[in-house]
């Protein structure tokens, strides 16, 4: 029986990605395959219910302190509850959250949220601080460009490194709290601490022209 169940749950996730494949211009079937991994999309949107309530029904969510998850690599968002249970990044929503789910839960969870088109900005944020340094960086200060990690429009990195996260099209209040932590070691889960180097020298202004710019791609 349950076997046939997951017959029947493998041939829908099959439906839902060849349907997701189709929607997405830009994406090819393969690309968002891996972006998945290996957990069902289908039987992830029933349990991620109650995620939804605050991350969007399709993973965009309507609150500038809450990140959209649609189209962010699922081993990334495994990745961060797994730092918010174990109490590397913290906030107390979300290490009660993570403390809830199991691994095989999460991988569903995050399969749907990562099978969702992904998070799409308005192009009102263009500003000449932010778009020098997300395509340059400043070598004087040890920041490379953002898009060499981030990817073209900081839709991440090709062929899919999931390490990466997608920020273009993440909120702007959401992108300002992260690089502030970021900046002050109050989030440290990055490998390596590298985005921490990177946002070290980062001023408030430059926080603020890059929220604005990076929610607008
Ligand atoms: C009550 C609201 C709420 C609920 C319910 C909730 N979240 Fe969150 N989530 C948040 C907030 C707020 C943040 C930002 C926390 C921070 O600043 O670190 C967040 C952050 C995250 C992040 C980090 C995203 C990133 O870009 O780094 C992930 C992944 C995530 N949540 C997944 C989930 C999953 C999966 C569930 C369901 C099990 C869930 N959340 C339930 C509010 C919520
Ligand atoms: C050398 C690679 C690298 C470069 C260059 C880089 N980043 Fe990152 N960035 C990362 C990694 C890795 C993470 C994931 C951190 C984690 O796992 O907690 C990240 C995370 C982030 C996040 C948090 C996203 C979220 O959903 O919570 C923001 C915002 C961000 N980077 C902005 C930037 C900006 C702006 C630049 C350019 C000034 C930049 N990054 C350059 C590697 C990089």
């Amino acid at each position: 029986m349950i076997r046939i169940q997951n017959k029947i749950l493998t041939c829908l996730a099959a439906l839902a990605l060849l349907a997701a494949a189709t929607a997405y211009a830009g994406e090819s079937a393969d690309e968002i395959k891996q972006r998945i991994g290996s957990g069902n999309p289908v039987a992830g949107k029933t349990m991620s219910s109650l995620c939804q309530g605050c991350h969007g029904e399709l993973g965009v969510s309507l609150d500038e302190l809450i990140p959209s998850l649609a189209g962010q690599y699922a081993s990334y968002i495994s990745t961060q509850l797994r730092s918010y249970q174990s109490g590397a990044r913290t906030h107390q929503i979300m290490n009660a959250m993570a403390m809830t789910i199991n691994d095989a839960e999460l991988a569903n969870i995050a399969a749907f949220f990562a099978s969702q088109k992904k998070m799409q900005g308005n192009g009102s944020g263009d500003n000449p601080v932010a778009k020098n340094l997300f395509l340059k960086g400043d070598a004087k200060r040890g920041i490379p460009s953002c898009t060499s990690c981030h990817g073209t429009n900081g839709k991440g990195k090709a062929p899919n490194i999931p390490t990466y996260p997608v920020i273009g099209g993440q909120h702007k209040g959401y992108l300002s709290v992260q690089l502030t932590h970021l900046r002050n070691s109050e989030r440290s889960d990055s490998q390596g601490g590298v985005m921490n180097k990177i946002a070290k020298s980062l001023t408030d202004a430059e926080i603020e022209a890059l929220s604005v710019y990076l929610s607008g791609l």
